[in-house]
C-alpha cells in the first residue's frame, strides 16, 4: 500500500521549519534520521514520569523503568527475529558494539589469523580492525571493490582460508548505498570457520533484518539512523559466542560477586552492559522500532525505491553529473559529483537553499581513493521524503552548477 506521506511527515516536528528562509529538504538520513513525536514523547515521558536507575532497586519507579526498558530489548528481540532476548546487547552505538567485538577477538587472535573487511567499509570498521591487528599479530585482508561500487566476490572467496578467523563487512555502504551479499558473505566464512559481524547501521532504516535467517554471529546497528535517538544501538551476539568473549567493560551492572581476590560476571545480556546504560535512550529505541512497524517495511522500501529511481533519473539529466555506487542491489543513496566542482561547493549552495545533504568522503577515505575523488555529494532519502524534495534538490545543484562554473 502506497504510504501516505504529508500524514507521515506531519509526525516530525522538524520537517515544518525553515532553513535559511526556505523550507527543510532533509536528504542527510545516512548521517542521522529524524524523530517523530512518539520518540520524543518516549524520552519526555521517562524523565517525566518514571526516571529511575534500572535493574537496582525494588522501589517502584526503578521497577517500572527497568520493565519499560526491558520491554524495549523484547522489541529489538522481536523485529530482528534474535531468539533469545539475553543476545540482545544494549550499546552507545554501531561504533561501540565493533570495538566491543575487536576487543573481545583480542583473546581469541594471534599471528598467522586473518581478519577480512571490505573496501566498502566505514573507518569505524577499518580502524578497531586494524588495531586489533597490532594488538594480535592478525592480519588484515581487504575484500576489493569493482567500478559500479559493488563488492568482488569471487575475490572475496579466494581470500578465504582456514587462517581466516573473523570477517566483516557492512549491509549496506554508507557511502554508496550498495547493498552487500551478506548471505553468500556469511555462508562462505562460516564453511571455512570464520565467525561474520555485519554493520547494519546503514541498512535498518531501509529493510527489516531477519538475523536467524541470515545465521550471523554478529550484528550491530544503531537507534539513530532508525528514527530514534542517538547514543543507543544494539549488538546481537549468538549466545554461544556472547558466552565465549571476555567483558568489554567492567563497572556495576556487569557483576555477580565482587572481592578484592576475584570477580565473577553477570550473566547474558548484563556481562556486556557495565554502567548505568542509556535509559531513555533505549526506552525510546523501542518506541522508534514501533513506529517503523506501524509504517510497515514493504511500504517504506517501496516508497524508498521510487525515490532512487525518480531522483537517479533526474540528477543524471544534468550535464556533467556522475553517480557514484551503480550496483542494481541499491537503497535510497545517491552519492554524486559534478566534473570540475567540489563536492562542499555544491554542498553550501545547495544548504543556502533549505537543503541538507552530506559532502565530503563519509568517513569512507578508502572509497574516494578508488575513485581518486576528495568526496562526494551525498542525498540520502528517507520515508518521509517526496518527490518534490527531489525536484528542489534537482533545481539547486541545477543552479549551483551553473553559479560555479
Ligand atoms: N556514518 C554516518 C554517515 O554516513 C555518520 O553519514
Amino acid at each position: 500500500m502506497a504510504l501516505d506521506v504529508q500524514k507521515i511527515r506531519a509526525d516530525f516536528p522538524i520537517l515544518q521549519r525553515q532553513v535559511n528562509g526556505h523550507p527543510l529538504v532533509y536528504l542527510d538520513n545516512a548521517a542521522t534520521s529524524q524523530k517523530p513525536q512518539v520518540v520524543i514523547d518516549a524520552i519526555v515521558d521517562y524523565y517525566s514520569n518514571y526516571n529511575a536507575n534500572i535493574h537496582r532497586g525494588v522501589h517502584s519507579l526503578s521497577q517500572e523503568a527497568t520493565d519499560v526498558y526491558e520491554a524495549a530489548r523484547n522489541k529489538i528481540q522481536q523485529h530482528f527475529g534474535i531468539q533469545h532476548a539475553h543476545e540482545v546487547i544494549f550499546t552507545a552505538g554501531t561504533t561501540h558494539g565493533i570495538n566491543l567485538i575487536a576487543s573481545g577477538f583480542s583473546s581469541f587472535l594471534k599471528k598467522g589469523n586473518e581478519i577480512i573487511v571490505s573496501a566498502l567499509e566505514h573507518h569505524s570498521n577499518i580502524v578497531p580492525w586494524q588495531m586489533l591487528c597490532e594488538r594480535t599479530g592478525a592480519t588484515l585482508q581487504v575484500i576489493p571493490m569493482k567500478e559500479d561500487g559493488t563488492l568482488d566476490l569471487s575475490a572475496y572467496i579466494s581470500l578465504l582460508s582456514e587462517k581466516t578467523k573473523l570477517v566483516f563487512v557492512n549491509h549496506i555502504s554508507n557511502a554508496l548505498g550498495t547493498i552487500n551479499p551478506i548471505e553468500t558473505i556469511i555462508q562462505k566464512a562460516h564453511e571455512v570457520g570464520a565467525a561474520v559481524l555485519i554493520d547494519g547501521a546503514q541498512a535498518c532504516s531501509h529493510i527489516k533484518p531477519d538475523l536467524a535467517a541470515l545465521d550471523v554471529d554478529f550484528y550491530v546497528t544503531s537507534a539513530h539512523k532508525m528514527c530514534g535517538p542517538t547514543g543507543v544501538g544494539m549488538l546481537y551476539g549468538k549466545e554461544v559466542w556472547l558466552k565465549k568473549l571476555p567483558p568489554y567493560q567492567g563497572g556495576g551492572e556487569m557483576i555477580k560477586e565482587v572481592s578484592f581476590e576475584k570477580t565473577t560476571y553477570a550473566d547474558l545480556p548484563h556481562k556486556f552492559e557495565a554502567g548505568t546504560p542509556n535509559i531513555s535512550g533505549g526506552i525510546a529505541f523501542g518506541a522508534a522500532i514501533d513506529y517503523l512497524n506501524n509504517i510497515g517495511f514493504d511500504a517504506i522500501e517501496a516508497h524508498e525505491k521510487g525515490l532512487l529511481e525518480y531522483a537517479t533519473e533526474q540528477l543524471l539529466q544534468i550535464e556533467g553529473l556522475r553517480i557514484y555506487g551503480t550496483g542494481v542491489k541499491k537503497t535510497s543513496v545517491i552519492s554524486f559529483n559534478i566534473e570540475g566542482i567540489h563536492p562542499y561547493d555544491i554542498g553550501t549552495i545547495v544548504d543556502k537553499l533549505g537543503i541538507a545533504v552530506r559532502t565530503g568522503h563519509h568517513c569512507a577515505q578508502p572509497i574516494m581513493d578508488f575513485y581518486k575523488i576528495p568526496g562526494t555529494v551525498r542525498a540520502s532519502f528517507a520515508f518521509y521524503n517526496t518527490k518534490e524534495e527531489v525536484d528542489r534538490l534537482v533545481a539547486a545543484v541545477s543552479k549551483a552548477k551553473q553559479m560555479l562554473t
